[in-house]
């Protein structure tokens, strides 16, 4: 139940965002869903004072657990953080820190100091990391109920196949990583068709469009450039299109039965 529970915010999160979700926010679900490589042993003394350093002067705006709050980010998200050794990355920013953006300087804050608080925020990682759940958590939902959704209300089958394009998938991707390869596919190029005054029709794929201008490079590789109202008409396809509209469907049990099915595609 309480992986139910998780997974489920976790999908009503993505849902929520609706076509706000980016690639990136999918990547970085992804990347905190892998496993840590067997991480050194933390050294508690500099955790606890890191920790102690980090609750007077920055857990009023990170939160004590550096989980985040209204004002600042949640720390154990942070590229910086996550990609720091020993305070490398975070000494040099928390000298300039990011004012502007609400930020303070803690230039005066010594190295040794910046290192604790580095082990301590290391170790917040290691626990969240050590306490997610596996990601078979995900898979509660019911594959029957999936391939049914795949071959009607999805109309997946209209596009894919089983035996062809998405053969293997299941053995292939983590439920995870599969979860993303079907709500988000990596972007595709949008497909165009022009019609020039001639009659002269030239494919290919889209590199800019605007209200006045259209840029394309047909299948030779050749780049085109038109003012929109010479041309005769005008198509513009985005291969995804479909998937960018069932992201607004998909209800949370849908993903999860979908998942089940597309886990015994082996
Ligand atoms: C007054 C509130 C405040 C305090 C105190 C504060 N921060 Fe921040 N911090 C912020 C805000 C707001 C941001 C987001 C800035 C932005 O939008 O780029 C931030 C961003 C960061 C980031 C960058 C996150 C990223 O990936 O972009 C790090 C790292 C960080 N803080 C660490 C700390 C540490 C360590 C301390 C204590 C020594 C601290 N902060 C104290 C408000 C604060
Ligand atoms: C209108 C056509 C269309 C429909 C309907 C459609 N897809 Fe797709 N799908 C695509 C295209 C185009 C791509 C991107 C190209 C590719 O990776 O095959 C894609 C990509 C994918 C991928 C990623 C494949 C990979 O190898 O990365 C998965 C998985 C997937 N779709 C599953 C589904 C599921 C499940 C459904 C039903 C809920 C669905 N698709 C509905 C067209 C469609």
């Amino acid at each position: 139940m309480i992986a139910r529970a998780k997974t489920g915010v976790a999908f009503a999160l993505l849902l929520g965002c609706g076509l706000a979700i980016t690639a990136a926010a999918v990547t970085s679900l992804v990347a905190q869903s892998a496993q840590p490589a067997a991480a050194p042993a933390a050294d508690s003394e500099a955790v606890a004072r890191g920790q102690a350093t980090f609750g007077s002067s920055c857990g009023f705006c990170h939160g004590s657990k550096a989980t985040g709050t209204e004002q600042a980010p949640n720390l154990l998200r942070s590229p910086l953080v996550t990609q720091d050794h020993d305070g490398d990355k975070l000494a040099p920013f928390l000298k300039e820190g990011r004012p502007s953006l609400g930020m303070p300087s803690f230039a005066s804050l010594p190295p040794a100091q910046v290192s604790d608080v580095a082990a301590f925020l290391h170790n917040q990682l290691r626990t969240t990391r050590r306490n997610r759940l596996p990601e078979t958590a995900l898979l509660v939902g019911d594959a029957k109920a999936g391939e049914a959704y795949y071959n009607g209300a999805g109309k997946c089958s209209t596009c894919h196949s089983v035996k062809g394009d998405l053969a293997g998938i299941g053995g292939k991707l983590q439920p995870l990583a599969l979860t993303t390869s079907f709500l988000t596919p990596p972007a595709q190029p949008i497909k165009v068709s022009a019609t020039l005054p001639s009659g002269k029709v030239i494919t290919g794929t889209l590199e800019y469009v605007d209200e006045f201008t259209i840029s394309m490079n047909d299948a030779s590789g050749l780049y085109h450039t038109w003012p929109r109202k010479y041309l005769k008409s005008l198509s513009m396809v985005d291969p995804l299109a479909a998937h960018k509209k069932q992201l607004l469907n998909y209800t949370d049990k849908d993903i999860h039965d979908l998942l089940a099915y597309l886990v015994t595609i082996k």
